[in-house]
């Protein structure tokens, strides 16, 4: 079996998955942290991998950026592998002032500027959240691995270069902690489809202040984020 962007036979991709945007990152997840690491998709290069982690079956796969490649990763985990468990591990830019560098934000609500929504039919505005048990658990994994951390709602943008360079403070008004552009894609897709999802960021530059990790220290917040969702495997392991 295969689809148009992944060739995995079914069956080789576990139940709950890692979603970080970068391939590479996949990649690198799969080669420090788990063990029996198979490869499972290389097509367009998106690398996707099953492994072991503590004794727990998890894949760990690359989207891509932006909502149409989530969006469409995601939907056919969903739809034609069983994914039933979809965490997004990426990075974001600091709306809010109060956020630091490294911190994590975890996405407590999704607002965007996305067409994507229009598909539903629905008058009106759409709100993407994610799955309470998983929020929850995930906040009290941060807080016991004193990764700092803050949950709150992120703004799922389609553009990253905005012909207005000022668009971002109509957001900040909003109360929205930070800016990227895939949770709300994953949010919808996994509440279609029945599943659960979450997504965290970790805060690789801040518009408020223009500063940004440096790409080593962006490699090593990364981590706090991997750390943060294979504790959350392990809990979610031991509670199905
Ligand atoms: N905008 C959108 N996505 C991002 C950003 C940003 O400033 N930083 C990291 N991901």
């Amino acid at each position: 079996m295969s689809t148009p962007h992944l060739e995995a036979a079914f069956g080789d991709i576990a139940e709950t998955i890692l979603l970080p945007g970068d391939p590479l990152r996949a990649k690198l997840i799969a080669d420090e942290l788990l063990t029996e690491v198979k490869k499972i998709n290389q097509v367009r290069n998106m690398l996707g991998f099953t492994g072991y982690y503590r004794g727990k079956r998890v894949s760990v796969m690359g989207t891509g950026m932006g909502m149409p490649s989530m969006g469409i990763y995601s939907s056919e985990l969903i739809r034609f592998y069983g994914v039933k468990t979809l965490i997004r591990i990426g990075t974001a830019g600091a709306l809010q002032g109060h956020l630091k560098l490294r911190d994590v934000v975890l996405a407590q609500a999704a607002s965007t500027d996305s067409n994507f929504p229009a598909q539903f039919g629905l008058a009106g505005h759409i709100s993407a959240t994610p799955d309470f048990s998983l929020l929850r658990q995930a906040s009290h994994i941060a807080e016991k691995l004193s990764i700092p951390y803050q949950a709150g709602t992120v703004v799922s943008s389609d553009v990253f270069y905005h012909m207005d360079p000022d668009q971002w403070k109509k957001w900040q008004k909003t109360g929205a902690l930070c800016i990227e552009m895939e949770a709300y894609a994953l949010y919808q897709n996994a509440r279609l489809g029945g599943v659960k999802a979450l997504a965290m960021n970790v805060i690789s530059d801040s518009l408020v202040t223009g500063e940004q990790l440096s790409a080593a220290e962006r490699q090593e917040s990364f981590r706090d984020l991997a750390r943060i969702a294979l504790e959350l495997i392990d809990y979610e392991g031991s509670n199905n």
